[in-house]
């Protein structure tokens, strides 16, 4: 039988006693009760799991994105380096920071080409490092030439809860990390984000213009050491700072909650699910998924891979066989109006031209591959993917020779 490829995990029961008790008291806002809110539980939760000071819950990591640039205080028009792969939400979180994108090259393994990043760098006020569908760039290269040149990192871990760089958790190592709750991330609650940081000035003012008016800021104070330098920064920067309300609502706090304790289980299901297709697929000689770097140990929530030998029409009709066997397969560079083709984000000052990441977008797929499917049914996956490879380039090749 065809698996779903396409829900996300239900939701833990445990979760529905909490929503109950909101829906029957109608205490959605986060500031209403006076302490423990579902929102203030979730932060305090969160950064017990990543092993920072202070998390900040939000409604989106584009928000997350947008905050964290207007908590550097970076000057207008400051450029803010982006790899050339990522979420158009990426850009338009720089564009509506009142700053500049400034795109570097990315590498047929998905990651951040060093060339380029370091070339552009010096011109760069900031950086945002997107570990795009989990693809984790070298972050020792890009801290030591990042720090060399005092450019604050905010990493962009939409993807990435559950990754380890060297033993470190991706999202604690730049200055700021931000995740993402929206249903296709390891924490679902339909939409939400969520930024972290060991930095009391940067919380502070994130949370000030996340919408914590008055003194709605002292609920971010927990018993505990981290709270006098936060105190002392959001006193400072009281009705110093513009409301741009971008909180997260308790429901959507109840929602997650219950899911933290999951992450260490969909983190090794989902690595099992897609090395194990990988393994498979990197048998063919038109496949081929690039391997992870070294010091990185993936939490994969779905499967990217290249075409290789294929042309355009070629890459096309796999695309198109996959799907009508039941894998739904895009061409992130050939699949209309994708918002994660840098020529679509024509939202931006200037497109520029990125040659590698174009040719790399041309045949990289990009397949869903949810923790929840069975080892049987991953084998279905591959062999899906493999016979539309053998469709396109096998039988044709053979007779055609
Ligand atoms: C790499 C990346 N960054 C940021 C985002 C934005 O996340 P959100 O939908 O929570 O705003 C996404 C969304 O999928 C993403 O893929």
């Amino acid at each position: 039988m065809t698996p779903n490829m396409h829900d996300a995990e239900a939701i833990p029961e445990g979760a529905r006693a909490e929503i109950d008790r909101l829906l029957a008291s109608g205490d959605l806002f986060r500031y209403t009760a006076p302490q423990d809110a579902p929102v203030t539980l979730l932060e305090r939760e969160f950064a017990a799991e990543m092993g920072v000071k202070y998390a900040l819950a939000v409604s989106s990591c584009s928000a997350a994105l947008f905050l964290s640039l207007k908590a550097l205080d970076l000057p207008r028009d400051a450029r803010v380096l982006i790899p050339g792969f990522t979420f158009a939400a990426v850009p338009s979180a720089v564009v509506h920071a009142d700053c500049v994108p400034v795109l570097c090259e990315v590498g047929e393994n998905y990651r951040i080409d060093l060339n380029d990043f370091e070339a552009k760098l010096d011109k760069a006020q900031a950086v945002i490092v997107s570990h795009m569908r989990g693809h984790t760039s070298d972050m020792d290269a890009i801290m030591t030439l990042c720090d060399a040149r005092d450019i604050p990192v905010i990493e962009d871990a939409a993807h990435s809860l559950g990754t380890l760089w060297g033993g470190r958790k991706i999202g604690t190592i730049g200055r700021i990390g931000c995740f993402s709750f929206q249903s296709y991330k390891l924490l679902n609650a339909g939409e939400g984000g969520i930024l972290i940081t060991d930095d009391p000035e940067l919380v502070a003012r994130a949370v000030i213009m996340s919408g914590a008016y008055e003194h709605m800021w002292q609920k971010h104070l927990s018993p505990g050491d981290n709270s006098a330098a936060l105190e002392e920064a959001l006193q400072r920067w009281q009705n110093k700072l513009p409301l741009y309300n971008l909180r997260l609502g308790n429901l959507s706090a109840a929602v997650i909650r219950p899911q933290i304790a999951e992450i260490p289980r969909r983190v090794r299901d989902g690595r099992r699910n897609h090395d194990r297709v990988a393994e498979a697929l990197d048998r063919s000689p038109w496949i081929c998924v690039p391997p992870k770097l070294d010091q990185e140990d993936r939490a994969p929530d779905s499967l990217q891979f290249n075409l290789s030998g294929m042309s355009d029409d070629e890459t096309r009709t796999f695309a198109r066989i996959a799907g009508e066997n039941g894998v739904k397969v895009q061409v992130f560079g050939m699949n209309t109006d994708n918002a994660r083709a840098f020529w679509n984000w024509q939202f931006m000052p200037e497109v520029p031209e990125l040659p590698r990441t174009r040719a790399m977008l041309m045949r990289a797929c990009d397949t869903r591959l949810p923790a929840r499917l069975t080892e049987e049914e991953c084998d279905w996956v591959a062999g899906v993917l493999l016979d539309a490879a053998e469709a396109v380039m096998g039988p044709l090749r053979a007779f055609g020779t």
